[in-house]
């Protein structure tokens, strides 16, 4: 992988308080990576450093193999995208993308060539005689990108752009990030909260809990086989169910138990691990559970409250002393209280140590 941004060792403290602390993340050139994170747990600090906003406690930041810690924002090559836009408000949308370029004293027809190429890209060609208290909140979020474009940086920064959006326009602007990055290929660190943002943009992902990263994979990685259980609560929704139990031994193979009921363990790897007594937690998604399903181990379970959501039906069923929640097909109908008989899907479950939270 050829490195387009390097962290090592980055350590930032606000008085007393460690934020980050040697934190080491190598992204890719050319690539999509998506810092997610609840509230607090530094996503910002880090992007800021790598922006050049804060000046980091310790460690090193390079950009394009060139050590920029020391460096000025704006002699990084990083273009940023703030959640709050940060627009001129006394500009046009014009002025706001080229002002930054004719500050740098870029000629004009270089200038007027940028925009151009900006506007048609992001589609504001008709709004760049207007002020930004003229446009919506999308159209404001792409003259933001627009102005991070024009410059032509290596790397573009993006801290939560989309959360002052209302939902619809979320998804619409969510769809043109990803269009833009397919079409110029460029680095993107990308912030967010939201983790349907991040499966469906990233190329990796790194989850963060308190500054740390706690793993850094791939979407479909970080779905199906979650590091630890913070990262396997974090990311789907409805959350991933948890079952917790121990490891027994039945005519030589494991199986989990909880409340007494067994579930065979026979799709599950790592079988080495699973020794009799290990106290663990059985997690599954809620897609991961068939309802009615014919031939495999089946589970008596009885449907508590249903949410039909259109395209599926989500159901909360009470099985083994603990409430499940179950994905079916939105056409698949279930009265409260009606018996089904459930099938787990071990292949796709994941087991946690119950003392560490880690994956087995
Ligand atoms: N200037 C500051 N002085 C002191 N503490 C700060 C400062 N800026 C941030 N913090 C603290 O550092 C931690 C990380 O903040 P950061 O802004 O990076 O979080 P975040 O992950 O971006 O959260 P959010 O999703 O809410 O934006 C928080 O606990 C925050 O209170
Ligand atoms: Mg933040």
């Amino acid at each position: 992988m050829q490195k387009s941004v390097s962290i090592k060792d980055l350590s930032l403290s606000f008085g007393a308080v460690n934020v980050l602390e040697n934190l080491n993340l190598d992204i890719g050139d050319g690539e999509f990576l998506v810092l997610l994170g609840s509230s607090g747990c530094g996503k910002s600090t880090l992007l800021n450093c790598i922006a050049g906003l804060l000046e980091p406690t310790g460690g090193q930041i390079f950009i394009k193999n060139k050590n920029v810690t020391w460096e000025e924002p704006k002699d990084r090559g990083i273009g940023m995208v703030f959640q709050s836009y940060a627009l001129y408000p006394q500009m046009t949308v014009e002025k706001n993308l080229s002002f930054g370029l004719q500050v740098a004293k870029m000629p004009r027809p270089e200038i007027d060539k940028r925009i151009a190429r900006a506007a048609e890209i992001l589609q504001i060609g008709p709004l760049l005689k207007r002020k930004p208290s003229e446009l919506s909140g999308g159209q404001r979020q792409r003259v933001a990108i627009g102005r991070a474009l024009v410059r032509d940086v290596d790397v573009f920064l993006f801290d939560e752009p989309l959360s002052n959006l209302d939902a619809k326009l979320r998804s619409e602007l969510r769809v043109e990030i990803k269009r833009l990055h397919q079409s110029l290929r460029n680095t993107m660190i990308y912030v967010t909260h939201d983790q349907i943002e991040a499966l469906t943009l990233a190329d990796r992902i790194a989850i963060m809990k308190s500054g740390v990263i706690q793993q850094l994979a791939d979407p479909n990685t970080i779905y199906n086989a979650p590091r630890n259980m913070f990262v396997a609560g974090f990311i789907g929704s409805p959350s991933m169910n948890f079952l917790r139990g121990e490891i027994a031994g039945r005519d030589g193979h494991p199986v989990f138990v909880t409340n007494g009921v067994e579930f065979a363990l026979d799709g599950y790897g790592a079988s080495e691990a699973l020794q009799p007594g290990r106290k663990v937690v059985l997690g599954v998604r809620p897609e991961h559970v068939a309802v009615n399903a014919e031939g495999a181990e089946t589970h008596q379970a009885t449907v508590d409250i249903e949410e039909p959501m259109g395209a599926d039906n989500l159901l909360w069923l009470k099985h083994a002393g603990h409430t499940l929640s179950v994905r079916v097909g939105g056409a698949r109908r279930f009265a409260p209280g009606t018996a089904v008989k459930l099938s787990f899907d071990m292949g796709l479950a994941s087991l946690f140590d119950a003392g560490t939270e880690e994956r087995i």
